[in-house]
């Protein structure tokens, strides 16, 4: 796993999103697996900023979100779906109906993300216990699309789904992510560490600012 160790949160944004412009330049039907939360928002500003610029055209690129959760309507803020709307979707030029979210039925997602082609990159947060979109330690590391508990009920991809992208790129910034990202990199490969199997992917590169590196 390559590391980048960045100044703060901006640099981190700026190069991950960098990342995000050479893949879709490479290939315009470039698929993404994409990921919601606090770290992901100055990332997809970047993007933005690159659209605005007439730098990255997102016309033929596809879109598969982590994770979601269930049994709540699309447009309550508190859905993913209203966050992409919000924070990407809604100001670049993303066709809507290439866009995907996880949903009950986790073999179709699969097969959706096959049909595409595969992920060409996926980019992805942490939680503070090592989990990576809604996989929870303990997970498995073959799992795919399902719904889980968590103590609600969510929608994720699985680790395996994960596994299976080209490209991964990993981000954490904050001191909050510090312990995460010292056992991501230092510790075992363990179920109980989700992000710890990232390090077996042969393409797969971590971004952290100071903060979250202080233990590496
Ligand atoms: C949630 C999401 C993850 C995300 C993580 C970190 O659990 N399901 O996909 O990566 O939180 O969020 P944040 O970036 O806000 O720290």
């Amino acid at each position: 796993m390559e590391i980048i160790i960045v100044r703060n949160k901006k640099e981190m944004a700026k190069k991950a999103a960098l990342i995000i412009f050479d893949v879709i330049k490479t290939k315009p039907n470039a698929v993404l697996e994409l990921a919601t939360g606090k770290t992901m928002i100055p990332v997809y500003k970047e993007l933005i900023k690159l659209y605005k610029g007439k730098k990255i055209d997102f016309s033929q690129v596809s879109t598969f979100n982590l994770d979601e959760f269930a049994h709540i309507p699309f447009n309550n803020p508190k859905s993913y779906h209203y966050y992409m709307s919000k924070n990407l979707f809604n100001k670049v030029n993303i066709k809507k109906y290439n866009t995907h979210f996880p949903t009950a039925k986790g073999k179709e997602y699969e097969n959706e993300i096959a049909k595409s082609g595969g992920i060409d990159l996926s980019l992805l947060g942490i939680g503070e216990n090592g989990h990576i979109a809604f996989n929870e330690p303990g997970s498995s590391f073959k799992s795919k699309t399902r719904e889980v508990k968590i103590p609600r009920d969510v929608y994720t991809v699985g680790i395996g789904t994960i596994m299976k992208a080209k490209k991964i790129v990993l981000l954490a910034s904050g001191v909050r992510k510090a312990n995460a990202i010292h056992d991501t990199i230092k510790g075992l490969i363990t179920e109980k560490l989700p992000a710890s199997i990232l390090r077996k992917h042969k393409n797969a590169i971590l971004i952290v600012d100071k903060k979250a590196a202080k233990r590496l």
